[in-house]
């Protein structure tokens, strides 16, 4: 590596500083926005019961191979695997994961926009009378339909993205998660304690909780594995990304497991904000889809005795937690553009992050700001496409690689470096060679009954 391509690159200034970055990219509007919505959808306790196994079974298992791969090669989705197999057409992945993260970043900003909204709404008072749900039903339909607010707070959104990218990894992105990564997570369980206090919350805590197993079906499986893979940022490559700028010395697996355990956390204890809180407080369905975590928020603030500044805190964290994970999905491409076709950090961010914005713009007017796109649910269609199945076929991809290109072997050799002793090592074999993958097979085949 010459001096340029080392100061272009960067490095974690340590191994916590590479746990909180990659913390900062799992946790995000996936955990809070995006796990409610599709537990909502999906018949709430079964959905969480298999997301969980998900989670423990195969996510697990793919960001260590993708961790494994990104810190043995040093370098983006695409170096990485013509380092490992030169000229082959496994370099797809990469391509894929590049694509798939500028399509992710289009529509995530959008919903990043809407936090960026409701943090100006809640300091300008919009939610003190907020207490029923046809209220901030309301509100939220009314804001998210308005073409010249979320085209306007999309492209802040991005633009911010665009500007820390453009400033490096060390100093852009681990600043922002060391101080405020655990305060979301504070809040985040004050608002949980709160939210179950709340008369009639046992009827949220239950639909949450309790599993009704008749609800379990093709359907549930997918999204809970697409939701495992879109809240731990796998199967497009930013954990081979994050994992290139990791030090020899430091532990894959205890990294993988903090990850994996954090994003769990959050999401889970952002449940239990929003379904006590749901059931107690009639008029919203667990169905409500993307707004639903803006309707139900704001009722929450309502009964507090200084909700306003526990709403603003709360979306300002937000927010953060949201822009902690659109600069790992800018950072995918970007770092492609820097290492293998020579741009400089900030053509590379500025083009890529222009690109997105304009990508975003039909996402950001499906939510009423126009009429056919509202009614073809266009986000909702980026979302499914992909932020699952694409992940999906990228994780399974990652497995195969991994197990049957590189082999198992050499990658076991890249984790022992840093850990010597690999308890789960036979068990992390079993499930990146097969478990992983056929899990992954018989999801996608069963796709086009499922998405019929
Ligand atoms: N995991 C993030 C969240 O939960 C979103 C995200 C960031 C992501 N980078 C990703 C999702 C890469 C899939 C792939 O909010």
């Amino acid at each position: 590596m010459n001096a340029k391509e080392l100061s272009e690159r960067g490095k974690w200034g340590s191994k916590i500083a590479f746990i909180l970055a990659a913390s900062g990219s799992a946790i995000g509007l996936g955990n809070i926005w995006r796990f409610p919505m599709v537990v909502g959808q999906n018949g709430g306790a079964v959905f969480v019961l298999v997301y969980v196994l998900a989670v423990a079974l195969i996510g697990f298992t793919v960001m260590l191979a993708e961790l494994a791969i990104g810190r043995h090669t040093q370098k983006n989705p695409v170096g990485a695997i013509n380092r490992i197999k030169p000229r082959s057409p496994w370099k797809f992945i990469g391509y894929l994961g590049i694509l798939t993260g500028i399509c992710i970043l289009s529509f995530y900003s959008v919903v990043a926009g809407w936090a960026a909204g409701y943090l100006i709404k809640t300091v300008s008072g919009a939610f003190r009378g907020a207490v029923s749900s046809q209220v901030t039903e309301k509100i939220f339909t009314d804001f998210s339909s308005n073409p010249f607010q979320v085209l306007l707070f999309l492209m802040v959104v991005i633009g911010i993205t665009t500007y820390i990218i453009s400033k490096g990894v060390k100093g852009g992105i681990e600043r922002w998660t060391k101080v405020l990564m655990p305060i979301l997570f504070i809040l985040i369980i004050f608002l949980a304690i709160r939210a179950l206090a709340l008369p009639g919350s046992g009827k949220g805590i239950s639909f949450y909780l309790k599993p009704d197993f008749s609800k379990l079906n093709g359907t549930v499986i997918l999204f809970a594995l697409g939701q495992a893979f879109f809240s731990l940022s796998l199967g497009m490559g930013t954990m081979i990304t994050y994992g290139s700028y990791i030090t020899k010395s430091d532990n894959l697996v205890s990294s993988a497991g903090w990850v994996c355990l954090s994003d769990t956390l959050i999401a889970i204890l952002a449940g239990l904000i929003i379904f006590p809180t749901l059931f107690a407080i009639p008029g919203i369905a667990p169905t409500a889809g993307s707004g639903l975590i803006f309707k139900v928020f704001p009722l929450i603030f309502s009964r507090i005795p200084g909700g306003d500044i526990f709403g603003t805190l709360f979306f300002t964290l937000l927010l953060v937690a949201a822009i902690t994970s659109t600069i790992s999905l800018l950072e995918v491409p970007v770092a492609y553009f820097v290492d293998e076709r020579n741009w400089s950090r900030k053509k590379a961010a500025f083009l890529i992050g222009a690109f997105s914005f304009l990508l975003g713009i039909p996402s950001a007017l499906s939510s009423g700001g126009v009429k056919l796109l509202t009614k073809i649910d266009f986000m909702g269609k980026m979302n499914f496409f992909f932020g699952n199945v694409s992940l999906a076929f990228g994780a399974l991809l990652i497995c195969l690689f991994l197990g049957y290109v590189w082999g198992v072997k050499k990658a076991l050799g890249e984790i022992a470096s840093g850990n010597t002793r690999f308890r789960l090592r036979p068990l992390w074999t079993f499930s990146v060679k097969y478990l992983s993958p056929i899990a992954i097979i018989i999801i996608l085949f069963f796709i086009r009954t499922i998405a019929g």
